[in-house]
């Protein structure tokens, strides 16, 4: 029997844990805002708590229905058969979270939940389990969106990231299950990988996680326990069947050749931590670590140990670390990437863009990940060494000459790479001036912000920080931050993802043309300051007068290649930002798409003109059972069946027409 399960995992690492879950052998997956849901059967439930490196739960799915009331919500609950799922000897705990209408505190309706499990055995049994909030045996969750509440059991017992070594921790320690998505990201591991090091290696999060995958350890074997072991469906021989297959796995992995694993700190009880944790990972004797401060590490490490990837989280000031400081060690970890690791591929992941330009490195990929809820990035990089000579990539096995442009690879979330600083550029990314100069960047100027511009860049700011929290919440990563707000910077500001798109609305005619153009780069000016995206993801659409001329012309557009992929409530859509006056996405209808979505389930839907097709997808993800798509671009209809790839619509239930 193949049940409904609700995977979670950290934001931004959705695609990842589709693909695991996928090889893990679930099905009929689909990812939503913070996860993955997918059908399994009991066995590969158990492959799936023991051997996913990403997830953060294995929630079981159990009823789902709709809640207007206190009253609703018991009733729904009192109408599961608890007794077919839990015994009354299990403790149990419910975690609750959502709000709606006649809901509007979790912890209510956590107890709501919690009185009608209770009841529902006093009246069976004649006996009540008993409650234990911080260590139950078991937990249920509930979660209520819009209007409609799911409740799970969530079969993992806590969060999955905690695999059992972590006995001591460093500074701002990695959660195990991020460090696993920084190296699949990063292409680890890989034959052509002979070494693993982390020169800022904390407590050895990513050295063990690294570790952990070369020797074919499944990350879930330490655990203390699991969540499905109270569940009474819960089969203990095929759990041990599948304890003992991922035993033998990792005898056969470590017997193998292995790469060599190594890690630096500057910090003696960081290092100490580390070993703990390599201990208790029982990978003592596979993983090496030493207190070596970054500016010490020296070229006898890479001669000795061919090439391989060179993987950190270097501090990045919200947590530890001055600002002067922090500039100066990434410039210094720059410095050692290019001195000592040159051939090597590099991972850094920083929640700090600002001073990431301080390597002074030109990243060939970006993905955006979070750090809990802390926005950050991995920036991804292949070393040449400042030396102008050929060098040999090693993991591709071709000679690659300094500065040649890298081959894009499909799987990039985002396209944009960071600017870097050009000779006698007038600007700062983020806005702040350069106190400390990275080794191959040149001084820049701070902006000089006219005070109009000052208060374009405050309101900006402000409008970022409005919505923050729905952003984040609703996973919307294209949204308008600013519409016309102040009557002097007459735009309409866009974000997708890293990029931002500028409209221009069509000044009166009483405005001066010369001012106007002033303006616009005024605009231009404080969207550097504010967001940063780098000049080449600020596209503009200028409907202008011309000189001499009736016309309203578009003006050249941003130097990018214009083709983002975007988010929005767990759904993913290219657009693009160059080519065409409507991005692929027309933000307004977003609502309107939220609409069609939840009246979907069941239906058969018709999209006539469907343009890209962002309507049928809402639809499909809404539970639609067909769907014709209609439209007589070609084109269109090409960027809709990539929109349906990127969400799993299936092609064979969604059809895609070209007709007039
Ligand atoms: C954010 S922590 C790394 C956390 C690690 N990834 C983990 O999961 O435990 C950064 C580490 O950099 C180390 N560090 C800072 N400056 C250093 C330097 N100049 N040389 C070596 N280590 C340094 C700190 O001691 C700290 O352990």
């Amino acid at each position: 029997m193949h049940r409904f399960i609700n995977i979670s995992c950290a934001n931004g690492l959705q695609d990842l844990l589709y693909s695991e879950l996928e090889v893990i052998g679930a099905r009929e997956l689909r990812r939503h805002s913070h996860g993955v849901h997918c059908r399994a059967d009991l066995p590969t439930i158990y492959r799936l708590c023991l051997w996913s490196r990403l997830a953060s739960r294995v929630l079981l799915q159990i009823a789902r229905f709709p809640v207007d009331s206190g009253d609703a919500l018991y009733t729904g609950a009192s109408s599961v058969d608890w007794s077919t799922l839990l015994t009354s000897e299990a403790s149990f705990a419910v975690d609750f979270s959502g709000t709606g209408t006649g809901i509007d505190n979790s912890h209510y309706a956590a107890l709501r939940v919690k009185d009608a499990i209770v009841d529902h055995f006093r009246r069976r049994q004649g006996q009540r389990p008993s409650i234990d909030t911080r260590t139950p045996d078991i937990r249920v969750h509930g979660r209520l969106v819009r209007g409609q509440v799911v409740l799970s059991l969530d079969l993992s017992g806590g969060s999955l990231h905690q695999r059992g070594y972590r006995k001591a921790t460093g500074a701002a320690p990695l959660k195990e299950n991020l460090a696993a998505a920084i190296l699949m990201r990063a292409g680890w591991p890989d034959p052509g990988f002979a070494a693993l090091v982390d020169p800022l290696c904390g407590s050895a999060t990513l050295l063990i996680e690294g570790a952990m995958m070369a020797a074919d350890i499944a990350p879930g074997l330490q655990r203390r326990s699991f969540g499905f072991e109270h569940w009474l469906e819960h089969d203990p021989g095929l759990w041990a069947a599948a304890v003992e297959e991922a035993k033998a796995r990792r005898q056969r992995g470590l017997a193998g050749k292995l790469p060599s694993v190594l890690g630096y700190d500057r910090s003696t009880n960081v290092i100490s931590s580390a070993h703990s944790n390599i201990e208790a990972a029982g990978l003592a004797g596979y993983i090496e670590v030493d207190r070596v401060p970054l500016e010490e590490i020296c070229a006898i490490e890479t001669a000795r140990q061919d090439r391989g990837l060179l993987v950190t989280n270097p501090p990045y000031g919200a947590r530890m670390g001055r600002q002067d400081e922090l500039e100066q060690l990434y410039a210094q970890l720059g410095q050692v990437l290019k001195n000592q690791f040159a051939g090597w591929k590099a991972a850094v992941f920083s929640a700090n863009e600002a001073l990431c330009f301080h390597l002074g490195l030109r990243a060939h990929k970006q993905y955006r990940l979070y750090n809990g809820r802390l926005p950050a990035k991995l920036l991804l990089f292949e070393i040449y060494g400042e030396t102008r000579e050929e060098v040999r990539d090693a993991t591709r096995g071709e000679t690659r000459h300094p500065g040649q442009e890298m081959p894009r690879s499909d799987d990039v979330q985002e396209l944009q790479e960071v600017p870097r600083a050009k000779k006698g550029a007038g600007e700062s990314p983020g806005g702040s001036p350069d106190s400390k100069q990275s080794p191959d960047t040149q001084r820049r100027e701070p902006e000089q912000l006219s005070s109009g511009a000052e208060m374009l860049a405050n309101r900006l700011k402000k409008n970022r920080k409005k919505l923050a929290r729905w952003l984040r919440d609703q996973d919307i990563t294209c949204y308008r931050l600013y519409d016309a707000d102040l009557p002097e910077y007459a735009v309409a500001i866009d974000c997708y993802e890293g990029a931002v798109l500028v409209q221009e609305y069509a000044p009166p005619a009483t405005v001066d043309a010369a001012l106007a153009e002033q303006r616009l780069r005024e605009v231009q000016k404080v969207i550097r300051c504010t967001l940063a995206p780098g000049d080449e993801h600020i596209y503009f659409r200028q409907r202008r007068r011309q000189r001499g001329s009736q016309q309203y012309q578009r003006s050249p557009s941003g130097r990018g290649e214009g083709i983002y992929r975007v988010f929005e409530g767990g759904l993913c859509f290219e657009v693009n930002l160059r080519d065409y006056l409507d991005s692929g996405l027309f933000l307004d209808h977003r609502p309107v798409r939220q609409l069609i979505k939840s009246l979907s389930n069941g239906k058969r839907f018709l999209n006539l003109f469907c343009y890209t097709a962002t309507a049928t997808v809402y639809a499909a993800a809404g539970g639609a059972l067909s769907s014709l798509s209609v439209d007589m671009s070609n084109t269109y209809l090409q960027w809709a069946a990539r929109n349906f790839e990127l969400n799993n619509v299936n092609p064979a239930q969604h059809r895609l027409a070209n007709a007039d």
